[in-house]
């Protein structure tokens, strides 16, 4: 069995730990989580090992990036279980900051990115980049890591991330890790627990119509041809209502002037399941 993990809770531990790493001359990763921990993020963890000499996970489940509808109070929580996952991933450090720690008495700032947050998860939950954006730079500057790895799961904020990473400066590398998924396709997600067992046999669908539709752009139909056939799938299966299921620019996350994509393509889509929000997205 691994060694306990050591955990620290305020910024002030988790830099005097950084500091001794770093006089050793080591590489520190960080890994920032929200804890409900899957194979997903242990992949995660793997990848920051391959990377760093160090590598720090943090669970924090972030109240500002919940809008006042969402499931913030119902977010599957579980430290213990976590660090013992983390141990066994060869993790070295957990942080595990409070709310106050994160967010003190007093704290006024925000950091809002325009352009690559506004559509998609921009638009259907207002406000959720803006709280992801300002944690993920609170847990950069107060980590200061070499290299930071996030998942491709939730492409829209990889992208947010990077670009917030460039254009503040921080010195660190924003690593973008492939999803994990189960046998079926499902995109392995901490939200997945809430899916009923009937709604788990539904849930792949969501991979499948996103496959499809790669399939459809490669044989020639148009963007709003294979977003139509996309949706409609979704609906037939049982998903509703349906956020969004878009051919976007994997870059900018706009959408293609053109009939068909013109540059790297990139599909994502949001729908409900029941009570479950689920997001998934694929290279086009
Ligand atoms: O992806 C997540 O788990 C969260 O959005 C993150 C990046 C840890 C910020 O709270």
């Amino acid at each position: 069995m691994p060694a306990p993990l050591p955990v620290v809770r305020t910024v002030a531990e988790l830099r005097a730990q950084v500091a001794a790493w770093r006089s050793s001359g080591e590489r520190i990763g960080l890994v920032p989580t929200m804890g409900a921990l899957h194979e997903g993020h242990l992949s995660l963890v793997e990848l920051a090992r391959g990377q760093a000499a160090r590598v720090i996970a943090s669970v924090f489940v972030n109240p500002t990036q919940f809008g006042p509808n969402e499931d913030f109070d119902a977010y599957p929580r579980g430290e213990a279980r976590d660090a013992a996952l983390l141990a066994g991933a060869g993790c070295d450090l957990l942080y595990a900051p409070t709310a106050d720690e994160m967010y003190p008495q007093g704290f006024a700032t925000t950091i809002n990115i325009s352009g690559v947050s506004e559509p998609l998860d921009g638009a259907a939950r207002p406000g959720h980049f803006a709280g992801v954006a300002t944690v993920v730079t609170k847990l950069l500057t107060q980590t200061a890591p070499d290299v930071a790895v996030f998942g491709e799961k939730d492409y829209q904020q990889l992208l947010v991330i990077r670009r917030l990473a460039r254009d503040l400066d921080l010195p660190v590398e924003i690593v973008g890790a492939p999803t994990a998924r189960a046998p079926d396709g499902l995109a392995l997600s901490s939200r997945n627990a809430y899916l009923s067992a009937a709604a788990r046999e539904v849930a792949p669908a969501l991979h499948a119509a996103l496959r499809d539709a790669v399939a459809r752009l490669a044989e020639g139909k148009t963007v709003e041809q294979v977003e139509l056939t996309g949706r409609a799938a979704l609906e037939r299966a049982g998903f509703g209502p349906i956020d969004y299921f878009e051919v976007r620019n994997a870059e900018t996350l706009r959408r293609f002037e053109g009939a068909r994509p013109d540059g790297p393509v990139r599909l994502l889509a949001a729908a409900r399941l029941g009570r479950t929000r689920l997001i998934d997205n694929i290279a086009g």
